[in-house]
């Protein structure tokens, strides 16, 4: 049997991805290349619908390469390339803005959210048709699954209802793939304000750890962080949200489970407990940084890796938008 076909995205709009990324979206990225046919993109052309910076973009686009790779996405297993060049998604892209509704697209609320935030006469058409870009990267490679974060369920429904649209109207064309929400199991909290997410747009910057930050950086950021009133070093999300994130953090880096640590730390305080953190966090990611500066050294073999990626999606993009465009009845 072959195998299921997984596609996924992640936007370079940040120097460094967090522990949320990581434990959120792209560890259970690296779980899926297992047994999976599995595609990756660095969605730099989404990118574009923020703040447009060219020297940024690129040093992200070049540093979320790395930080993938190093973090375990391997370029012989995955597909692993950007956005930018794979042209079929744009050209898929206009398709989907042809057979999409004005009504539905308006609906989207991460639209609703980011537009509202910059303002009517600030807002880009680009922010508007967002979804549609995101659909056409899904449907391009047939993917049966798409592991997103349940902040983008919203925009693979669309893209399921579009993809439904298309076939009913113009013949068999795309696979409708399945929902496929990433579990929250590691949701990991701000270290200074446990009741918010980890988060690089909302977060305090003491309070976010990041992948590319020096260790020594991170370490003091975790012996810093927010505890809670009391000594025990319980799991309890409502009166210890500062603890308990500690604890999902240090479970999720080291495969302890949080009742054994529970037991392990009985009787002692705070400060041994936010050390032992520390360093489970900072032998974490001493091999994982260094990986990624490594690669970030050699930004030829870098991009090589990344249009070897290109080729082999451009391969399965190519044939799909030909089929799409021959059920439209465009001369080709
Ligand atoms: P973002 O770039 O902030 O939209 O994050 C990309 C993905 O990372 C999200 O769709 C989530 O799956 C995951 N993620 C982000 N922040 C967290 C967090 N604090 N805890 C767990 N997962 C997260
Ligand atoms: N919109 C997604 C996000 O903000 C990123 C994305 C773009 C994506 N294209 C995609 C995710 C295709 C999955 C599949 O997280």
């Amino acid at each position: 049997m072959t195998q299921k076909r997984v596609l996924s995205g992640i936007q370079p709009t940040s120097d460094s991805f967090h522990l949320g990324n990581y434990l959120g979206a792209v560890k259970q990225w690296v779980e899926l290349q297992d047994g999976h046919d599995a595609f990756y993109c660095i969605v730099d052309l989404h990118a574009l619908t923020g703040e447009i910076e060219p020297a940024l973009l690129r040093k992200r686009t070049l540093a979320s390469a790395a930080q993938l790779i190093a973090l375990g996405i391997s370029p012989e297993k995955s597909t692993l390339f950007v956005q930018s060049q794979v042209p079929q998604h744009n050209q898929l892209g206009w398709l989907m803005e042809c057979i999409a509704g004005f009504g539905e697209a308006s609906r989207m609320t991460q639209f609703k959210d980011k537009s509202s935030k910059a303002g009517a006469d600030s807002a880009r058409v680009g922010l508007f048709t967002y979804p549609m870009l995101q659909a056409a990267d899904i449907l391009l490679y047939q993917a049966h699954l798409v592991p997103v974060g349940e902040d983008q369920r919203q925009h693979i429904e669309l893209t399921r209802d579009l993809a439904g649209r298309f076939n009913t109207r113009f013949g068999e064309t795309f696979r409708v793939p399945d929902n496929f929400i990433l579990k929250t199991a590691a949701k990991i909290q701000d270290l200074q304000d446990p009741a918010a997410k980890m988060s690089k747009s909302s977060g305090s910057v003491a309070g976010v750890l990041e992948i590319m930050d020096t260790l020594e950086a991170n370490a003091k950021k975790i012996k810093s962080a927010t505890t809670d009133a009391g000594r025990e070093i319980k799991f309890d999300e409502k009166e210890k949200p500062g603890i308990s994130n500690l604890l999902t953090i240090h479970s999720a880096l080291s495969g302890v489970a949080i009742e054994k640590l529970e037991v392990e730390f009985e009787g002692k305080g705070y400060g041994d407990f936010k050390s032992v953190v520390a360093d489970v966090v900072v032998e974490y990611l001493r091999p994982i940084r260094s990986a990624a500066l490594e690669l970030l050294d050699d930004e030829k073999s870098l991009i090589d890796i990344l249009h070897v990626g290109g080729a082999k999606a451009r391969d399965v993009a190519s044939s799909t938008l030909d089929l799409a465009y021959k059920n439209l009845g465009v001369v080709r």
